[in-house]
């Protein structure tokens, strides 16, 4: 019998370590022959931490658990599958998971992410073999016809990136993971290098081989102490197993991975200050052009992805372009990991086809607020994400349709707000959040984050507030296209977002003045 007990950081917060010692603790005492795995999460945060035990080829779950309910669910015949009020049933059954269409995260929970056996057992390494067997120009249009874009948020088309890398000369070339997930409420870099690192290694070496770069960077932040530990010690397993090294799984092509620290500033997730910090200098951003594809790393030809766009090629080798590009809809191909967060009654990981309308996400998949009250606001798209009004909640989860609404999908984080939320406050915040973390090389950010968060405050304060909303309004425009990268150029979005959609709160009663 094995029983999984989540490793992922999320189900650690919620005390995952404490009822992993209290499971065996009970399997000692009671002298049961069973092995504990520890696994990634499934994705179901209300559930963590969710305790499966798999029987008879079956997954039965248990959650939330707390260390002091272990021995119940031992005397109840957890080990039977039995009966107990935390008792889930079949964990493939619950409508959260089974309504998913998990091609990126198909073994996040499911596997140990440190088991090299485990991960082939369950489909890896087949689109790394057959990568090996083509040309570098084959993988690159493999890549290319599968639509994939760029899934850190901006949707560029990977296939086109890595052509551009693979055209370029250049004495080394790099593959650069962009694992600085910094967006208020995402999550799904972290859930992958914690529940299925190998899937990001497999997808680097396919990108080194599809490119000719021989050397990957995994650029992390301090923040992620558990990733951290799980990639860099998967990398040494794949090393052993020659899956890494000078003969990629007996290629005669090298290709190897080491992981990088970041401090946790916001900026370093922007890939030219990203750069910057990854060669020891201060992150701040390069003007473009040059393109990290021409002059990227050490001034090398560089391929910048997100953690799931990598994570997602390797799928793609294994069934090919066709498989993927089939799901979703317009120019978003393929699946996109919704990571549902803030005030929601059902939060976590979602992987599904591009195209469910946010009003389905929200409501149906979310079960609404946490709070019972109703939903009044939905940032899509981290801190630079627009917000929308239930009156936008047809738009289709789609990189095209969420511009057309003057929002983007980012890296697909969706914060849920209820009536009690302030958007005048929310305003504040994003430009206050830009103040913050400004990297300091533009003026429309440095400067103009600052005056923004003492515009919003004088329209708090019932100052002049018609003169003053249209003063943040040209602000913002100003910020929007003068700003060099996307940090000052998108806090615009949730500014405007909350004043275009939630007017009542940006027209507060006059504040008087007691008299002297
Ligand atoms: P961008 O549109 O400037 O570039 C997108 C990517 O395509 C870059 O890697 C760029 O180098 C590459 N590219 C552009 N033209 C190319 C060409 N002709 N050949 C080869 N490569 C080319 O967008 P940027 O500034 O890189 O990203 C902005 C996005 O980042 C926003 O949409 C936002 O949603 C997202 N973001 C994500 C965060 C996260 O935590 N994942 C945090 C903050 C922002
Ligand atoms: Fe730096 Fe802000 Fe300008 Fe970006 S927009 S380069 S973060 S000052």
């Amino acid at each position: 019998v094995k029983i999984y007990v989540p490793r992922d950081a999320a189900a650690l917060a919620l005390g995952a370590e404490k009822v992993a010692k209290a499971i065996a603790q009970e399997i000692a005492a009671r002298g049961f022959d069973a092995e504990i795995v520890r696994n990634g999460s499934r994705g179901m945060f209300w559930l963590e931490p969710l305790v499966e035990v798999e029987a008879a080829g079956k997954r039965i779950g248990y959650g939330p658990v707390k260390a002091k309910d272990v021995p119940a669910l031992f005397d109840a015949g957890m080990m039977n599958s039995g009966g107990h009020p935390l008792c889930l049933g079949e964990v493939e059954d619950l409508p959260f998971l089974k309504e998913q269409t998990r091609l990126t995260f198909a073994r996040c929970g499911v596997t140990d992410p440190l088991s090299l056996g485990d991960y082939e057992a369950h489909g890896g390494l087949a689109g790394l073999r057959r990568a090996v067997s083509m040309t570098p120009a084959e993988v690159v249009k493999e890549v290319t016809d599968s639509g994939l874009r760029g899934r850190g948020g901006a949707g560029f088309p990977t296939g086109i990136k890595w052509k551009t890398v693979l055209d370029a000369s250049g004495e080394r070339k790099y593959i650069v993971c962009n694992a600085d997930e910094g967006d208020s409420g995402t999550f799904a870099d972290r859930m992958i290098m914690e529940g299925d690192p190998f899937v990001l290694i497999e997808g680097m070496a396919i990108a080194g081989l599809a490119t000719d770069a021989t050397k990957g960077f995994v650029y992390t932040r301090s923040e992620y102490p558990h990733a951290i530990a799980v990639m860099s010690e998967a990398i040494g397993i794949a090393r052993q197993a020659g899956i890494l090294g000078p003969s990629v799984l007996g290629s005669g092509r090298a290709f190897d991975i080491e992981v990088r620290t970041g401090a946790g500033a916001y900026v370093c997730g922007e890939e030219t200050a990203l750069l910057n910090s990854l060669e020891g200098k201060r992150g701040i951003v390069r003007a473009k052009p040059p393109l990290p594809a021409h002059k990227g790393l050490f001034d090398c030809p560089t391929v910048i992805n997100n953690v799931i766009s990598l994570a997602s090629v390797p799928v793609i080798m294994e069934r090919g372009a066709a498989f993927y590009r089939d799901f979703g809809m317009g120019r978003s191909r393929g699946t996109i990991p919704l990571q549902i967060a803030g005030n929601v009654r059902y939060g976590g990981l979602y992987e599904t086809a591009f195209g469910l309308s946010l009003g389905e996400i929200v409501d149906r998949i979310g079960g609404g607020t946490r709070s019972g009250r109703p939903v009044k606001a939905v940032q899509v798209g981290g801190p630079l994400g627009a917000y929308f009004p239930r009156a936008l909640f047809d738009t289709p989860f789609d990189y095209e349709a969420f511009a057309a609404k003057d929002g983007l999908i980012g890296h697909a984080g969706i914060v849920v707000f209820d009536d009690t939320a302030d958007m005048l406050k929310q305003a504040r915040f994003a430009m206050e959040f830009c103040a913050v973390e400004s990297c300091g090389k533009c003026t429309p950010c440095r400067i103009g984050s600052t005056r923004g968060v003492e515009t919003v405050d004088k329209i708090a304060r019932g100052i002049e507030p018609e003169k003053n909303r249209v003063l943040l309004g040209d602000l913002c425009n100003t910020m929007k296209f003068g700003s060099l990268c996307a940090l000052g150029g998108f806090t615009p979005y949730p500014v405007m977002s909350a004043m275009t959609h939630f007017p009542e709160d940006f027209s507060p009663a006059p504040v008087v003045e007691a008299a002297e």
